[in-house]
């Protein structure tokens, strides 16, 4: 089954990444969000993304508007009825995700092809809670979408081989690479990632390195384009938080426990880039390590041993 046209659920962050590269691919997208406002934020994240793309000269200024003209915003779920496949990126609530499907399935033609864009939870539990989990997959996108080159092809023990099929070949179209995987918690990135972000935390808590020390040694001494402190501002430690919960649940592995001072930074607002503060702030240029964790003596600082 061919891909012909896409409906995108959620147009955040990973949502509005995910309406761009398949726009940018050629193909006719819906971008469907709960209000007027949400979707006007999620369009101009898009616009501003290309807008930079052209000045770096990396898109042409025809391209950028060829793309923004695929791409049709709307509020109603009627609009994704003519779609063959529905990628869903909402927050990452599974009772949410369930209520997205449900409405999604409502008007989404029969052969109509459901995904998920979930980095966590349970495929399985979502493809059960539809009339369709043999038409349901997972498809996990990472963040900057549209300069990361990979996707995760998730199928369960339902997915109908020409629906994974048909994942592996959409994901080929937008230029990127397909990695299949099962349905286990974390597929294969986030089961390596996630426990290497929390091993640094905790030699950062251990008193093993600097902020900047320890994302130094892995940019410079490994090549990793970014430190694993850096890495972690920019997915967002309520979401490195509730990735590591969930697979800290799922395997009961110490590795994927998530170290306290990670609980007490997300408590305390300080998410990463989209807070203007995490393991760096970003209220300067370039960021520096958060004062939180590097000014401070000891003895004021919330807990009291980190630096
Ligand atoms: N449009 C088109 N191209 C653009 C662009 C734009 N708006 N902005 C940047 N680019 C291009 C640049 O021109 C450059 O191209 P080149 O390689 O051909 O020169 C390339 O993209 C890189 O851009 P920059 O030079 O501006 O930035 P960096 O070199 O610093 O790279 C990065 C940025 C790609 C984000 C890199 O730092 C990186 O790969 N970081 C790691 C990100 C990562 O690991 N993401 C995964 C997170 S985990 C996840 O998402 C899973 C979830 O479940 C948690």
């Amino acid at each position: 089954m061919e891909i012909r046209r896409v409906g995108v659920v959620g147009c955040g962050l990973m949502g509005s990444g995910i309406a761009q590269v398949s726009a940018q691919s050629g193909i006719p997208t819906v971008v469907l969000e709960a209000s007027p406002a949400l979707l006007e934020a999620g369009l101009s994240r898009m616009r501003k993304f290309l807008d930079g793309g052209v000045a770096k000269g990396k898109v042409t200024p025809a391209d950028r508007d060829a793309t923004i003209g695929r791409i049709t915003g709307a509020t109603d779920a009627a609009a994704v009825r003519d779609c063959d496949l529905v990628i869903e990126a909402v927050t990452e609530n599974l009772s949410v995700k369930r209520d997205v499907f449900a409405l999604v399935q409502a008007h989404l033609k029969p052969e109509g092809i459901l995904a998920s864009n979930t980095s966590s939870l349970s495929i399985t539990e979502m493809a059960a809670a539809t009339a369709r989990p043999a038409r349901f997959l997972g498809l996990h996108f990472f963040n900057p979408v549209p300069l990361m080159k990979l996707v995760e092809v998730v199928r369960t023990v339902q997915t109908e081989p020409d629906v994974e099929e048909a994942g592996v070949a959409f994901v080929q179209k937008l230029g990127k690479t397909p990695i299949r995987t099962s349905d286990r918690t974390g597929f294969i990135v986030n089961r390596l990632l996630v426990p290497y972000i929390l091993d640094a935390i905790r030699a950062f808590e251990e008193g093993v390195g600097s902020v900047r020390d320890i994302d130094q040694g892995m940019t410079l001494g490994c090549g990793y384009p970014m430190g694993p402190l850096t890495l972690n501002d920019l997915v967002g430690l309520d979401t490195t938080l509730s990735i590591a919960e969930i697979m800290f649940d799922e395997f009961k592995e110490k590795r994927f426990a998530p170290p306290a001072l990670m609980k007490r930074m997300v408590t305390a607002g300080f998410l990463g880039r989209k807070s203007g503060r995490g393991f760096y702030d970003y209220s300067v240029e370039p960021p520096r390590p958060n004062d939180f964790l590097a000014g401070r003596p000891a003895a004021t600082r919330p807990g009291g041993g980190e630096r």
